[in-house]
This record gives structure tokens, sequence and C-alpha cells, in this order.
């Protein structure tokens, strides 16, 4: 009797049950729409953070973010260099389908005046959450194209791809800019116009004494022509480095060039300060704000304050200022009251560059335990990289995740978040990972990775889901051949996806579970399961090959080249650049 009274269990358990309709109600509330800071480094290995297992170099305000949020260990990079991982993390999509690739050898865009880019009909989480009334700005490097048939149609530009608001430089940082050692990008355009040069005074003097001797009856003319033009080539061939620190080492604001050619010693204070007033400004309404950093990417432009203070010269002196940087501007965040509205995470775009240096001196990351680094297409070093999203209160502090995930996550996660839908009409290959990221789930959507090289696949991995334990295989179609004794491609600045590879057949197989660093290959006849695992794959990337679409290659060299009409600039001829900054 009176089983309805206000002590009855049937009453408490209906109590507690509104409870927790209330209490999802409000994790569901506190969980709509955050904000989104998202950080990503040029060119950091995974070694070269405190968090990762480097005790030596000092990252505390990046440990304290992983250690705020949620640290991923096998996060990873569509591509090995940058401008096909970025595309692939604005888009969610590998770089092989939207065109960000070539076939000959071309790895990134070589020029702010070529034509190639992030093609208009690619839609980035920024356009989806513009359109959702979020406010979008990208501060620091983009990478992915300007123009495409003038230098005013902005047709790659930030702002045709959803940024409402843009301070940095269209490619990124360059040796060039620095005047430091001679890039392979001089050292080619000077080689060829020496070339031209030699040329066009053979020809002459070879008109010259054909007639002399009355053996041909060229014009004297077209002789004079000929030698001014080798001269007209060997006096431009001396203008090389002036020419593209003019071309690419510029600063561009919305759509305006603000600064050429770069001042480098003021650019970390002036992105900062852009990262701050668009917090301040920003704070009451949502928001996506992209810092692509200009670090650690040489010429490791460094201040004043960090110069000489690491335990690992430039490079490391370089990564403890990033580190800084990340600091002031988590500090901005909690200053505008905005740290628990807001998802913040943290990458870098792919491993640290093992090449990169100078005589003896390393100037690129470390990837830890990883074999191999930076624009090798399948080895772990090269796209495994840190990984750590912070949301105080929606995602556990202090979780680490194993699983593999890849940067091309970040964009349904942003984009569902956000109260956006998924495009329908085109493959996205990112997966959500908030469960994962909550701890609502232990597994990643993933089961395959591929790993390109250009439009070469170089290596693939699957997770073979098992009732007890998950493996995580790895099979290596091709590899670099690194230079003999060494694990790197020593001598050039990133090692070729064709050509001057090794071809494995049978594939290399690696347990990655077992052997993360990729040191023990499987053979064919101990390992029972070799042929499934390398028939598995081999499935998986003819399928993949069949979704994809015809697209032109936008690294290819017909739109890589410069093409002066595109040239953006400020100032007026003969008086190019400015600094309004
Ligand atoms: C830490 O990072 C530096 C800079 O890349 C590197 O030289 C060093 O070997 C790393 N140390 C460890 C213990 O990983
Ligand atoms: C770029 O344009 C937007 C308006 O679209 C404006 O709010 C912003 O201040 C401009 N950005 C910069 C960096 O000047």
């Amino acid at each position: 009797m009176g089983g309805a009274g206000l002590t009855s269990p049937r009453f408490r358990s209906g109590l507690a049950l509104l409870g927790i309709l209330l209490g999802l109600g409000r994790a569901a509330g506190s969980q709509s729409r955050p904000n989104f800071l998202l950080l990503l480094a040029d060119d950091l290995g995974i070694g070269d953070v405190g968090c990762y297992g480097n005790s030596t170099i000092r990252t505390p305000n990046i440990d304290r973010l992983a250690g705020e949020g949620v640290r991923l260990t096998q996060h990873l990079a569509a591509e090995a260099v940058c401008t096909p991982s970025r595309a692939a993390f604005l888009t969610g999509r590998y770089p092989i389908r939207t065109g960000m690739t070539s076939g000959n050898g071309h790895r990134v865009l070589q020029w702010a005046a070529g034509a190639g880019g992030l093609p208009a009909q690619e839609i980035t989480f920024a356009r989806l959450l513009q359109e959702q009334g979020y406010v979008t700005g990208l501060v620091g490097k983009w990478h992915l194209g300007l123009n495409c048939h003038s230098a005013s149609d902005h047709c790659h530009h930030p702002l045709s791809h959803g940024f409402q608001r843009f301070l940095g430089l269209p490619l990124g940082m360059m040796g060039d800019c620095a005047g430091a050692e001679p890039s392979e990008k001089r050292a080619t355009l000077q080689r060829r116009l020496l070339w031209g040069s030699q040329a066009a005074l053979l020809a002459a003097l070879a008109l010259a004494g054909g007639r002399l001797a009355r053996l041909a009856r060229a014009p004297w003319t077209l002789v004079l022509a000929l030698a001014a033009a080798a001269a007209a080539l060997h006096a431009a061939s001396r203008l090389v480095g002036d020419f593209i620190v003019f071309a690419d080492c510029f600063l561009m604001r919305n759509l305006s060039v603000t600064q050429q050619p770069v001042r480098l010693e003021r650019l970390t204070g002036l992105l900062l300060a852009e990262t701050e007033d668009f917090l301040r400004g920003n704070k009451h309404r949502p928001f996506l704000l992209l810092v692509s950093f200009l670090h650690v990417h040489t010429p490791l432009v460094t201040t004043e304050d960090f110069r000489g203070r690491s335990q690992h010269g430039q490079y490391g002196d370089n990564v403890e200022e990033m580190d800084w940087m990340v600091g002031r501007i988590l500090g901005a965040l909690q200053r505008e009251g905005l740290a628990d509205r807001t998802l913040v995470y943290f990458a870098s775009d792919h491993g640290g560059s093992l090449e990169a240096r100078a005589g003896s001196v390393q100037l690129g990351g470390w990837n830890g335990i990883y074999r191999g680094g930076k624009g090798m297409g399948g080895w772990e070093g090269g796209i495994r990289v840190p990984g750590i999203f912070r949301w105080p209160g929606v995602l556990p502090a202090g979780r680490v995740v194993h699983e593999p995930t890849s940067l091309m996550d970040v964009f349904p996660t942003v984009v569902l978040l956000g109260g956006a839908a998924l495009p329908a009409d085109r493959v996205i290959d990112g997966k959500n990972l908030l469960p994962l990221l909550r701890g609502e789930t232990q597994r990643s959507e993933h089961e395959f990775l591929l790993h390109y090289c250009e439009v070469f696949l170089h290596a693939a991995r699957w997770v073979q889901r098992n009732r007890d334990q998950d493996r995580v295989w790895k099979v290596h179609f091709t590899t670099p051949n690194f230079r003999p004794g060494t694990g790197a491609c020593y001598g050039s600045i990133v090692c070729p996806c064709y050509g001057d590879v090794t071809e494995h057949d049978p594939p290399l197989l690696f347990d990655l579970s077992a052997d993360p660093g990729e040191t023990r290959p499987l053979q064919p006849d101990s390992e029972p399961e070799f042929h499934a695992v390398v028939g598995r794959l081999r499935q998986e990337a003819a399928l993949q090959r069949s979704s994809l679409s015809q697209v032109h290659q936008q690294l290819g060299t017909i739109y890589n080249v410069w093409r002066p009409w595109l040239q953006p600039h400020c100032g007026q001829f003969p008086h190019y650049g400015c600094d309004l900054e």
C-alpha cells in the first residue's frame, strides 16, 4: 500500500532517473558548441616534447596541456610534409583525394605565385563553422596556395576557405627568408640560369665563329641578342636569393600584403599580439582560431630571450620558445575567461626533419624511438606526432590514448561539435574522436590507415581487432634508400618518393604493438599471419583507389612554377615592398 508515497522506492528511483536526465542535460549543455583553439607546430618531432618522453628539453606549457587533457600516443599525419598534411588536416580527407599531391617529385607548393592550392570545392572545418555562426581566424603559416588566374582572385587564400581573418605567411618559414644556407630551390634556380647563360654564350660564339669563317650567315643582331641574353641570365643568377625573399617571404593581413619582405625578428611578437587580440575581441561569440606556428621550421628564427637557453642548440631554443608561445596563448585564454568553454588542440603537421642540418649541427627535430622522419612516406618518425586535446570538465584530465588516430579526425570532431553536419557528397576519411577522448569507448574507429608519399602508397597499417588484445600491423611496400650506414637521406632535403627507393617484395611487415620502433621485420615463413595481413592491406588499398575521383594534381609541375602575373606585392614598380606593420 502507499507504493507511490514520497519515500517509496519507486519514487526514489524516479527521482534518481530525473536527476540523471538533468545531469545529462547539463553535461550536454556544457558540451554544446565550444570555442576551438587549434595549435599546429611546423616540423616538430614527437621526441621533442617533455610529455612524450624528452627529459632534457623544457616544454612545461605543452606538458601541462597534456596533463589537463587527453594525450594521444599514436596520432598520425596523413603525409610527412607540410602542404599535403595540412590539406588533409583542414578537410579530413587524404591528400590523394583532393589533388594536394604530385607524382613527379614536387612535395609541397614551391612559390607564393604558383597556381596550385587547396581547390575551391574542398570544404574546410573553418568554412562549416563559419556557416554555423563561428568567427574564424588563422594566424601564422598557410602553405595551401593563394591565386589561380590573377594576383587578386585569391581562389586558394585562407579567406576563400572559411577563415574570416588572416595574418601570416602564405608559404611559411623558409631558410631563404633569412638568407640562410642556399636552399635547394635557390640552388636549382641559380644552376638553371647559369646553364641558360652558358648555352646562350656558346650559341653566340658559334654563330659569330661560323660567320667569320664564312660557314653561316647568321645576322650580327642575333649574335648580339644572344650575348646580351647570356649576360642578363648571368646577372639574374646572382639575384636569385633576393628574388626569392621578395617572391615568397612576405606577410599578409587578410587579402593585403602588409610587409614585404617580412621582418623575421618582429614576427613572433606580431603573431602573438594578433592571437591575443583575436581572443579578446571574440570572447563573447563562438570562435575557431587556428594558430599555425612558424616554429620549429628552419631557419629557426628565435628571439634574443631564448637564444642559448636550451641544452639542444638552436633547435632546442626554438622549441622552447614555441612552448613559451603556447603558454602565452593559453594564458590569454584563461585571462579572457575562455578556458572552460574552449577545446584546445595541439599537434605537429608531421615529424621532425632528420636531414635539416648544417655540417654536424642538427637543425631538425627528434622523433624519439620512431624510425625515420619528415618527408618519408611510411616510416613512423615522419608521421607519428604529438597530439593533445583539452576541454576542462568534458574531457578527462590526464587520459592517455594509445589507439591509432589521425590529424584528419580533427575535421569531423570539430564540425560535429560546432553543430554542423558532415558533407554527404564526398568521402571523409577522418573519424569523430569525441567518444574516444571522453573515454566512452576505448577503441578508435580506424581500422586501416594508408601512408602515402605523393601519390605513391608506401605503407599501410591495420588495427586487427581481437577479442582479447588488438594488434597494430604495419606493412611497407616501398621505403627510401638511406645514406649508407645512417638512418636518413642526408645530403638531400627530403627523401624521394620514387626512383631512389626500395620496392619490397614481399613487403616489410612489423607488429607495431610489440615493435613500435620498426626494428624487427617479421618473416613470411615464421609469421603465420604474414600473407593474410599483407593481402588484407592490399585489398584495402585497392578499395581506396577505386573510391578516388579524378582530380588535378595541384602540386604537379604546371601548377607549381612561378607565374609572374600571380605575384602578390605591395609598393609600386620599381619600388616594391612595404612595411605597414
Ligand atoms: C630531446 O630533444 C632534443 C632536441 O630535438 C634531442 O636532441 C634529444 O635527443 C631529445 N632527448 C631525449 C631524451 O629524447
Ligand atoms: C580581416 O577582415 C575582417 C573582416 O572580414 C576584420 O574583422 C579583421 O580585422 C581583418 N583582419 C585583420 C588582421 O586586419
